[in-house]
């Protein structure tokens, strides 16, 4: 089994660099994917925009044996059956891990206009709860929400599974 992971600010990578200290997996970022064999079980993990796990499609011919996306919201987004069916993941498990966000000041391009156009929707929402105000506040102040703990069902599967 290896770790394959798609990382763009950091958040995704400490967790798969988190998961190979703890099991002794190897951990490696998609762009190497060329150096796995086709037949080697690979546990991957991606960040997730608007709700897709990014990277899942660079390793699909791969042998995926569980998925995991790292977002900032406290659960899945809008909830894990609309993730697993907008990500075409079928029965392979997938866990959702909570990861973090660079203050929007520090985005470039296209991810810093649609987390913009994103606020801006929150925002105007008029009766804001208290989960839209905090997701308001990580977006412009940006996020650490990265924790060992949040590994464990991860690890609990690996344990029965590998
Ligand atoms: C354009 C954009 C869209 C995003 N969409 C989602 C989303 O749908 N759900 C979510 O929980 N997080 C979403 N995020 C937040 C990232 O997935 C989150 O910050 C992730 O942990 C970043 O991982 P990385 O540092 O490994 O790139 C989005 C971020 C950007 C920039």
């Amino acid at each position: 089994m290896v770790i394959v992971y798609e990382s763009k600010t950091g958040f995704t990578k400490r967790y798969a660099e988190m998961l190979a200290a703890k099991t002794g997996l190897k951990a490696i970022p998609t762009k190497e994917i060329s150096k796995i064999d086709k037949n080697e079980e690979i546990i991957f993990l991606g960040w997730m925009k608007v709700g897709r796990v990014q990277g899942l499609d660079k390793v699909r011919k791969y042998n995926v044996k569980a998925v995991c996306g790292s977002g900032t919201g406290r659960t899945a987004e809008p909830d894990t059956e609309t993730v697993l069916a907008r990500n075409n993941i079928g029965n392979i498990p997938f866990f959702y891990l909570r990861g973090g966000c660079l203050p929007l000041k520090q985005l470039k391009g296209l991810d810093k206009i649609m987390l913009s156009m994103f606020v801006k929707v929150l925002k105007n929402r008029k009766d804001k709860d208290e989960e839209t105000e905090e997701a308001i506040n990580h977006i412009v102040n940006g996020f650490d929400g990265v924790k060992e703990e949040n590994l464990e069902p991860v690890i609990q599967w690996l344990k029965t599974n590998s």
